[in-house]
């Protein structure tokens, strides 16, 4: 599944997702996230009655990017048909010159991106402020924290779409108009910091809010990074040490 190998450039837009319509775009979205985190498959099946549950929460919204492609390329990130959202960027991929086609072409979804204001009753709330807690955060400034925050839940673009910006755009339309004061995330510890989702998110100007972090039932160590909402223009560095994400 290589764009490249359509031998045509691929506009990509991104679009609302409206969670009245996940049954147009769930399955893809889930298939993208397995397979851009690299897990087995059969790890959508738990994901779709949670992905499900989140969008009944409080403030969710998700973005997805919509590429057009020749007719069967791609079944299984296939967008069912829906009356067309407004696109909010777009961007082109690939390379050469298009080509017409005989059919038409294939909505695929090659990105998703969503997150839900957080609550002191979500599991990912209460693992925050006892990791906090644990790290010597004071109770109190724990809870100012968490309080009046955007969880960004999901972030993910297909590995043949990636390294084209299509997942900042994605987080950018995602932050964008929200009313909470910060934007709070989890991602695993990676030597060096050194992939696209750490890149992404320090070139935001993310900072540390709680490093090194593991789960309830997950061994694998886990960073929480924030950012002040809205999004600053001209983007602050990584570790300031001035920014008021931090516990202290
Ligand atoms: C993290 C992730 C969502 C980032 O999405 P992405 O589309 O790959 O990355 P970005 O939007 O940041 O794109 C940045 C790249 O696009 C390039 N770019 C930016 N604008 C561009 C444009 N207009 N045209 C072409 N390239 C562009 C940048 O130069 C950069 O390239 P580089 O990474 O080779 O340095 C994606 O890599 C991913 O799904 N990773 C696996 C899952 C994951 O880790 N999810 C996050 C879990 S917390």
């Amino acid at each position: 599944m290589v764009y490249e190998s359509i031998g045509a450039p691929i506009d990509v837009r991104v679009v609302r997702l409206a969670g009245g319509d996940s049954h147009l775009w769930l399955d893809p979205a889930l298939n993208v996230y397995v397979t851009a985190m690299d897990y087995s498959r059969g790890v959508e099946i738990h994901r779709r009655a949670l992905w499900r549950d989140h969008i009944a929460r409080p403030g969710w919204s998700a973005f997805g990017a919509v590429a057009s492609v020749p007719a069967g390329r791609f079944p299984g990130n296939r967008l069912r048909r829906s009356s067309a959202a407004p696109s909010i960027h777009r961007r082109r991929l690939g390379h050469g010159a298009a080509r017409a086609g005989t059919q038409a072409p294939d909505e695929v979804l090659v990105g998703v991106a969503y997150g839900y204001r957080g609550g002191a009753d979500q599991w990912w709330n209460q693992q925050l402020r006892l990791g906090l807690r644990q790290a010597g955060c004071e109770a109190e400034q724990a809870a100012r924290l968490l309080t009046d925050y955007f969880e960004l839940t999901e972030l993910h673009v297909h590995p043949d779409a990636q390294g084209r910006g299509v997942g900042q755009s994605l987080l950018t339309a995602l932050l964008a108009n929200r009313t909470e004061s910060r934007v709070l995330l989890s991602t695993p510890e990676i030597p060096g910091e050194d992939n696209r989702a750490w890149a992404l998110y320090r070139r935001l100007g993310f900072v540390d809010v709680l490093r090194n972090f593991t789960f309830a039932g997950d061994p694998r160590p886990f960073a929480f990074l924030g950012q002040d909402l809205p999004l600053p223009v001209n983007r602050s560095p990584a570790h300031d040490p001035g920014a008021p994400n931090r516990c202290r």
